[in-house]
């Protein structure tokens, strides 16, 4: 099979990004197309999950189109469809899927189910062309806060979970967190903007390390602190600086992925570290894992912003190493809202 350079159109609907992108070999992104539903879900303070699959029918047509011309690619130019086939707000990941078996069946070419963590993962093979397993992998995003090991296959065939969140992924943290400093939606790149004029020494969050040796997380304690520490300055009519509580919060949360991260290569020997998931946007944690890198010998590899936030040049990239493996799915493939790594 013609795998050298294949075109892989990417299909993600998993949340609130409607996107597409068509990637070359794997790694060449030739497009990446995104239509955000922020301002849509910004009055709810949150994703609506009908309205977002609404909203995906509406746009993905006229993405994925977009996608194709950006790329400048015809329909029977393309060697295979890949699609985010989960974990996600199933009812939107649905949208997607059924877009890219109407097109795999329309016009004959593989489909390929896409597991939306090792997509986020993939991200970082985009813009760096020496990464290659064995490495070590911190996910953050808004529904997941993983520490991943990936042993080999590109796309990570072989991947083992180490390390997850208990309770909420940090991204949810930032989220909620935001809500409760009457920040907007998303919250992530409000605080991280808001956290830039903050202390991050004004309050002391507690950092929730688990058991010793464990990879796992806790964010739910660290949340609750905000809001615990809001909540008590208002009720006693004290003034708190939203940028300080920004700052200290963010603060906590980097401490506690900077001390797992270095537990797991402690304990797993592993010289790559790949940082992804739309929580690797943040300009703080990049600083600091950079920094925490540069001192342990450790190179980070990082993907741009726009790649680290949900898009479907990740997808993409991560269904080329299963077309190249011939490794397809039918018509019958399922979208799932729980999917293990
Ligand atoms: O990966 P992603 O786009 O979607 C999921 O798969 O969940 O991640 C979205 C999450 C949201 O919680 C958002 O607030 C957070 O990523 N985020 C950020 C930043 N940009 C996005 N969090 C902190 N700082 C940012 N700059
Ligand atoms: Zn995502």
């Amino acid at each position: 099979m013609r795998s050298e350079g294949a075109l892989i159109l990417g299909i993600e609907t998993s949340c609130d990004e409607t996107a597409a992108a068509v990637t070359a070999g794997g790694r060449t992104v030739l497009s990446n197309v995104i239509a955000s539903q922020i301002d849509v879900h910004k009055v709810f303070g949150g994703v609506v999950p009908e309205i977002a699959s609404r909203h995906h029918l509406e746009a993905v047509n006229g993405i994925v189109s977009e996608a194709l011309a950006q790329a400048g690619v015809g329909w029977d130019d393309l060697d295979a469809i890949a699609v985010t086939k989960g974990p996600g707000l199933v009812g939107a990941v649905l949208i997607g899927l059924a877009t890219a078996k109407g097109l795999a069946f329309a016009l004959g070419k593989p489909l390929v189910g896409v597991h939306h963590i090792r997509a986020h993962i993939c991200a970082a093979y985009l813009e760096h062309e020496q990464l290659a397993p064995p490495f070590l992998a911190l996910v953050v995003s808004g529904g997941h806060t993983s520490l991943v090991e990936v042993t080999a296959g590109a796309a990570g065939t072989q991947v083992r979970l180490l390390g997850a969140t208990r309770d909420d992924a940090v991204g949810e943290a930032y989220d909620k967190v935001a809500r409760v400093l009457g920040l907007g939606y998303p919250g992530g790149p409000e605080i991280d903007t808001l956290a830039k004029r903050g202390d991050p020494a004004a309050v002391s969050f507690k950092r929730t390390l688990l058991e010793d040796g464990s990879l796992d997380f806790s964010f739910s304690g660290i949340k609750t602190g905000v809001m615990n520490y809001v909540h008590t300055q208002k009720q006693a009519d004290k003034p708190f600086h939203a940028a300080d509580v920004a700052a200290s919060f963010q603060q906590a949360v980097v401490d506690v992925l900077s001390e797992k991260t270095r537990l797991a290569l402690e304990q797993t020997g592993h010289r790559r570290l790949v940082l992804c998931g739309g929580v690797a946007a943040n300009s703080a944690l990049r600083a600091r894992m950079q920094k925490d890198c540069d001192g342990r010998d450790v190179t980070l590899f990082v993907p741009s912003p726009v790649y680290c936030t949900d898009n479907a040049a990740m997808v993409a990239c991560a269904g080329y190493e299963a077309f190249q493996n011939g490794d397809f799915d039918n018509l019958e493939l399922d979208a799932y809202a729980q999917l293990a790594l």
